[in-house]
Formats: C-alpha cells, sequence, structure tokens
C-alpha cells in the first residue's frame, strides 16, 4: 500500500482548504503521499461546495473531465466530498457514474475505511450519515516545511439560517471546539514554525456558546495571544450580530490580533436584510464599523454582499450603494443572489432577472474597485510590518508577503527573507497589491 499518490482538487472556502489539508494528513498514514498532477494520481477527491449555482457546476464539469483519466487507468480511485456531496448523496452516481465514493462534510474521519471498502469490494459508496457532533479527524496539520501560515478550526457548523444560506443543512449546528485542544493545537503549530493562525468558523464571534463552560472568542483571542511563536492572529467569518464590544477590544489589546476583520454585510437595506433573517440594522452595522475604527484606527475592513436577493428594489439596492459610499471597505467580495435548494429565500417571492442581477452587480463592483484603489493607494509612503508566504507571482525571484491588514505587497530582496517577519517602506498600489522596497534587515 506504500506510495499511492492523492490528489485533492478544492473549490470553495477556506473551511474546504482546511478539510482538504486534513484528508492529505490522514491518508498520508495510509500508504498515500500527495501529488499536484491528476495524471500521476491513484485517488482523486474532489472537495465541493454548494455555497452558490456556480460552484456547483465547476465541481461537476471537473469530475466529468476526470472521466477521461479512470478509463486510462482503470485503478484510478474517484471520490467527492464537501458540501456538495453532502447535498446530494446517492444521488452524485446519476450525475457522474463514474465515481467511486461520496463522502460528507462529517464524514473525514471515515476516509481510510470508505477508501479500504472500494478498493476491496469495487463498488461504489456513500457516507453521508449526519453526526449531532462532528467527529475530530485528530489530526493537526503541520504547516508544510517553510510555511508559516496556519489555519484552526474552531467551530463546525451554524446555528443562523440566514434566509439565502444552505451552509446550516451541508454543515449541520453550530459546535466549538473545546478551549484546552484549540489552544494545545496553537502551540503545537508554533513549535512546528507556524507565525500565523487563522481561526476558522462559520460564525467565529459566537465561538464557545455551545460550550456552556465560560469560554468565548475575545477569552480565546487572549489565549492564544500568549502562545510563544504566533505573531499574527486572524479569523474568519464575522457575523455582525454576534461582534461583542469585548470581541472589538481585542483589536487594541491583543497586540498579535492584526488589524482586518472580514464583516459580511450582505446588503444595505434594512428591509432586505429583515427579508434575509440577518438580525441587525444597517444603523447596527454602522455603529460597530464606527466603534472598530474608534478601537483601532488602522483597521481594514472587508466585507460580503448579494444583489438580487428575492424582493431587491433598486431602492434596495441604491441603498447597499450608500452604504458602500459611508463605510468604504478596504474589499469587497460580492455576489448575485443564487437560489439554493431547501433554503428560506428559495420560497420568497419577487426573484430579480439575471440580466438585473448582473447589471447591480457590475455598478456595485465598479464603485468598489474605486474605493479598494484609493485605499491602496493610501498606504503609499507608509512603513508597514509584513509577513513573508512565498515569491512574487508576476517575479518569482520576487517576495510575497501580507502586511496586518491583509494587503498583498510584493517586493525584492538579495537575502532570503521567506518566513520572516520584515519592515517594507510602501512605494506603489495597485488594484490587487502594494509595491514596496525592504528596510534594512
Ligand atoms: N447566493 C449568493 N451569495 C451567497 N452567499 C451565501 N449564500 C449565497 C447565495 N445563495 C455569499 C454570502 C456569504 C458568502 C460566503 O457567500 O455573501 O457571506
Ligand atoms: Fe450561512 Fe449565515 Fe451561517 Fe454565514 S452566518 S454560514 S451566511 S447561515
Amino acid at each position: 500500500m506504500s506510495d499511492r499518490k492523492i490528489y485533492v482538487q478544492t473549490f470553495g472556502c477556506q473551511m474546504n482548504v482546511h478539510d482538504s489539508e486534513q484528508m492529505i494528513e490522514l491518508l498520508k498514514g495510509h500508504g498515500y503521499q500527495p501529488t499536484r498532477e491528476p495524471k500521476r494520481a491513484d485517488l482523486i477527491i474532489v472537495n465541493t461546495c454548494s455555497i452558490r449555482e456556480k460552484a456547483d457546476q465547476k465541481a461537476y464539469s471537473q469530475l466529468g473531465r476526470y472521466r477521461g483519466l479512470k478509463r486510462k487507468k482503470p485503478g484510478l480511485i474517484l471520490g467527492v466530498s464537501g458540501c456538495l456531496a453532502q447535498q446530494l448523496g446517492g444521488e452524485f452516481f446519476k450525475k457522474i457514474p463514474h465515481l467511486d465514493f461520496v463522502l460528507g462534510t462529517h464524514n473525514i474521519h471515515r476516509l481510510p475505511s470508505v477508501l479500504e471498502t472500494v478498493e476491496r469490494t469495487g463498488s461504489p459508496l456513500v457516507e453521508t450519515a449526519f453526526h449531532e457532533t462532528v467527529p475530530s479527524t485528530g489530526i493537526v496539520t503541520i504547516p508544510e516545511k517553510g510555511t508559516v501560515t496556519a489555519f484552526v478550526t474552531i467551530m463546525q457548523g451554524c446555528n443562523n439560517f440566514c434566509a439565502f444560506c444552505v451552509v446550516p443543512y451541508l454543515r449541520g449546528v453550530e459546535e466549538s471546539r473545546k478551549f484546552g485542544d484549540i489552544v494545545a493545537e496553537v502551540r503545537m503549530l508554533a513549535s512546528s514554525g507556524a507565525k500565523e493562525v487563522t481561526l476558522l468558523g462559520q460564525n467565529v464571534n459566537s465561538y464557545g456558546k455551545t460550550l456552556g463552560d465560560g469560554h468565548n472568542f475575545a477569552l480565546l483571542l487572549k489565549a492564544i495571544g500568549e502562545v510563544h511563536g504566533i505573531g499574527r492572529i486572524r479569523f474568519t467569518t464575522s457575523h455582525p450580530r454576534d461582534l461583542t464590544e469585548d470581541i472589538i477590544r481585542c483589536f487594541a489589546e491583543v497586540e498579535k490580533v492584526c488589524e482586518h476583520i472580514h464583516l459580511p454585510v450582505q446588503s444595505g437595506s434594512d428591509r432586505i436584510l429583515k427579508r434575509m433573517n440577518r438580525y441587525y440594522t444597517r444603523e447596527d452595522y454602522l455603529a460597530k464599523v464606527e466603534k472598530l475604527r474608534e478601537v483601532c484606527p488602522d483597521i481594514s475592513i472587508t466585507s460580503d454582499m448579494i444583489v438580487g436577493f428575492p424582493g431587491e428594489t433598486e431602492a434596495d439596492f441604491r441603498a447597499t450603494l450608500d452604504l458602500m459610499e459611508k463605510i468604504r471597505f478596504d474589499g469587497l467580495f460580492s455576489f448575485k443572489y443564487s437560489e439554493r435548494p431547501g433554503t428560506a429565500a428559495s420560497r420568497l417571492d419577487g426573484k430579480v432577472p439575471m440580466e438585473e442581477k448582473g447589471r447591480r452587480l457590475r455598478e456595485l463592483q465598479a464603485l468598489q474597485e474605486k474605493h479598494t484603489l484609493q485605499k491602496n493607494l493610501a498606504c503609499v509612503g507608509r512603513k508597514e510590518e509584513v509577513l513573508v508566504e512565498g515569491y512574487s507571482k508576476q517575479n518569482r525571484r520576487e517576495f510575497m508577503g501580507r502586511t496586518r491588514n491583509n494587503r498583498i505587497v510584493n517586493f525584492g530582496s538579495r537575502e532570503n527573507c521567506l518566513g520572516r517577519t520584515v519592515s517594507v517602506h510602501i512605494s506603489a498600489a495597485y488594484q490587487h497589491s502594494l509595491r514596496g522596497e525592504l528596510e534594512p534587515l
């Protein structure tokens, strides 16, 4: 069973990226080694996302493409995991007949036994049982040599049931991991070279609620702030309703917490926010932003926005643009509303035509591009602390890192800066990145 190759293709969020890492780590103990080339693989897993229809389509077309590889290499095992796998279960075989197994979001720990059965019997297998408690794989994914950023899942699932979102149906109810286990994992990551950790969860601000032992997200940030070797703490995603003053104060009180928050607002119209089940108003959101900026004047704020939610009128859309003008986000992920099966919004009336959603999205993105560029340009002349993550995409002889407020910086250096925290003087700004000169080391 030695020297088999596994190729995992990941779609969707950081949660999926992390699940993919876990699957690879799990299978290393069963004789598999990762490869970057699907052609060389003995096992291919497509880790899917189902948040929007487009994500579904990508996964199907990718799985379709692997049919050719399977014909050439009959021993090749093809599996699918993630949210779409959870959603479709056995139905997947109707769409993709050459598939060998379907692994749900609560079943990652079952992967070795699923593989063993598929190999032994040659029959397709579905493993999508929904467990109340997501069983842990018991695996800490140690960053590859030279990697200084690591992810830690602090909670699973989500209880919010935002009307548009399929996540609670596919990832289950919210469940926080034990406080001590998380801190121990961060310590272990630090001792294997991680300098930055990103805490992951659908709604990290409500961390601790399901524990019932008094632990909460602010306490977790403070505890991780004490871990020797970790210089930066990031987290995603925050829900505006659960962003407490305690958490906001951590941006000032816990030095290692980076000055960036991803705080999805989804809409600038109170009527639409209500229909979305978001449980805050635009005034509530503006007040939280004001508080964040008061506590941490340098904070960069990014967000998610949906256009064309059922019932969204031109006036609602204008309210969204107006909110964007008021806040001036540092970055924004924006989406056309995509109807997801089983969600509350799929039963709402007032569907917005596709062309109209497209028009609104283009207008919104043009405005955001302007804001992003202005925000980036304002960094020129500043000295920034940069954690160097790798090489620049455009020029492999240059280095790439991130500022504390999550901007990409490219710079040249004769010395090897990989994995180091350096000081860079920002000399130019573009739409997606900054350029700078390294200050003497
Ligand atoms: N349609 C469009 N966008 C969606 N998102 C989640 N569900 C949908 C949907 N059905 C967006 C939200 C969320 C982000 C991760 O994806 O903006 O914050
Ligand atoms: Fe989906 Fe809302 Fe939960 Fe985020 S908070 S995962 S948008 S239901």
